[in-house]
């Protein structure tokens, strides 16, 4: 199928709207993107016509929703190539998928005297989990690589901490979501198993980038999160490897993970039901189905072209806005740019744009330590594109921009 994203436009219904009387200009998808009509006639089909509660009730509407989570689950699978729909845990997002990491295997396998290795531009979510597990008492170390000028990982600081094999597990992110910048996620996860260490993926941005493939990328674990991925909120992902899910410990005890439980004792359900406790995100799991269709029928490798197109035309774009410094010029980058605009705070630029109907995000982006690496503790802007950005909507950025700068001096 060709890319047509005016086409594409009209499968999601808020774009049309006006905002404050202006075209809405949504460059905020890196937060949380929009949604397409089939997720959201999916979730209202589920909701009207086959909802009931999963893996519990032996009547129709209870199989037809627990065949339908399931079917979600072995899509999942199918989207990021796993070898195994089990290898899918769903939890309520990215956070929590690193979460559980962090408190299952981190606590349960990782041993006293190990390193957790993170860096300097992870998400805060794949920072604090990390702080809590080292301040958990359980003698785990953090470590952190250093992000170049440029704003790529710095791979020489990588090799070096992880030189001495203390290492357990490396968890970077595969794609920033403040400097666009796509690690270089094959040649980590070689370094890592080379020297190891377990390795973990932020996918929360690339994911809904470019095609992320499980087998070839060989990593242990990976997370992600659906309303990234045009589907709705309360619906995460955690990819683990199966011999990783038996050795980890369950996270969140109670029904639906256990196998059996008298007063004195339980045994747990196998992967993945084991970290699955309490009823779980039904409608949300069939929502994030239906935006995995949606996106698989467009073609990631098309979605991945139409940002490349996008990336390259904001980079010419707003490389020549006179008092526009970007944050980090990776070679392999997505469609995510962070800018300051002289010396105009953040949140006045942000207010400014929204004035014509732009939408982004200002401030640290949740990740703080990277604004103070690169100097820019009050924060920056920052515009995110998804596959119905257009470069038209670029051009109006710019040229708000250009405004916004007279504005300000
Ligand atoms: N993680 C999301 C962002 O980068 C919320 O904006």
């Amino acid at each position: 199928m060709s890319f047509d994203v005016q086409r594409i436009r009209q499968d999601f219904p808020i774009l049309s709207q006006s905002i404050r009387g202006k075209p809405l200009v949504f460059l905020d998808s890196g937060a949380s993107a929009q949604k397409p009509r089939a997720v959201i006639d999916a979730m209202v089909r589920c909701m009207e016509e086959r909802y009931a509660n999963v893996h519990r009730g032996a009547y129709f509407l209870s199989e037809a929703a627990t065949e339908a989570y399931e079917a979600a689950r072995a899509a999942v699978a199918r989207f990021i190539n796993a070898a195994d729909p089990r290898e899918v845990i769903f939890t309520s997002n990215s956070t929590m998928a690193i979460n559980l990491v962090a408190h299952s295997w981190g606590r349960g396998v990782l041993r006293p005297g190990q390193a957790v290795l993170i860096s300097e531009m992870e998400h805060h979510a794949n920072i604090v989990p990390w702080q809590m597990l080292r301040d958990a008492g359980l003698g785990v170390e953090l470590r952190v690589a250093r992000v170049t000028d440029a704003g790529e990982l710095d791979m020489d600081d990588v090799a070096a901490k992880l030189a001495d094999g203390k290492v357990g597990l490396v968890a970077v992110t595969h794609m920033s979501n403040v400097l666009g910048t796509v690690t270089p996620a094959e040649r980590l996860v070689r370094m890592a198993h080379a020297a190891g260490a377990k390795i973990l993926l932020d996918g929360s941005q690339a994911a809904v980038h470019r095609r992320v493939d499980m087998q070839a990328l060989g990593a242990d674990f990976y997370a992600f999160t659906g309303h990234k991925l045009y589907g709705p909120t309360g619906i995460g992902v955690l990819w683990a490897r199966l011999e990783h899910q038996e050795r980890m410990p369950p996270f969140l005890g109670g029904g639906d993970m256990i196998s059996m439980v008298t007063l004195e004792r339980s045994e747990w359900a196998p992967p993945p039901a084991k970290f699955e406790a309490g009823t779980p995100p039904i409608v949300e799991a069939i929502g994030l189905h239906a935006a995995i269709d949606y996106v698989t029928a467009i073609g990631m490798p098309a979605v991945e072209a139409h940002e490349r197109g996008l990336v390259d035309h904001a980079m010419r774009r707003l490389s020549d806005i006179e008092g526009v410094a970007l944050l980090g010029r990776a070679q392999d980058r997505g469609g995510v740019f962070a800018f300051s605009l002289d010396n105009a705070h953040s949140h006045d630029l942000a207010t400014l744009l929204d004035r014509t109907g732009i939408a982004v995000r200002a401030g640290r982006h949740c990740a703080e330590p990277l604004h103070a690496r690169f100097g820019v503790e009050a924060g920056t802007v920052r515009a995110s594109f998804g596959l119905y950005t257009t470069e038209g909507e670029i051009d109006y950025l710019a040229e708000a921009l250009t405004k916004a700068r007279e504005f300000f001096s």
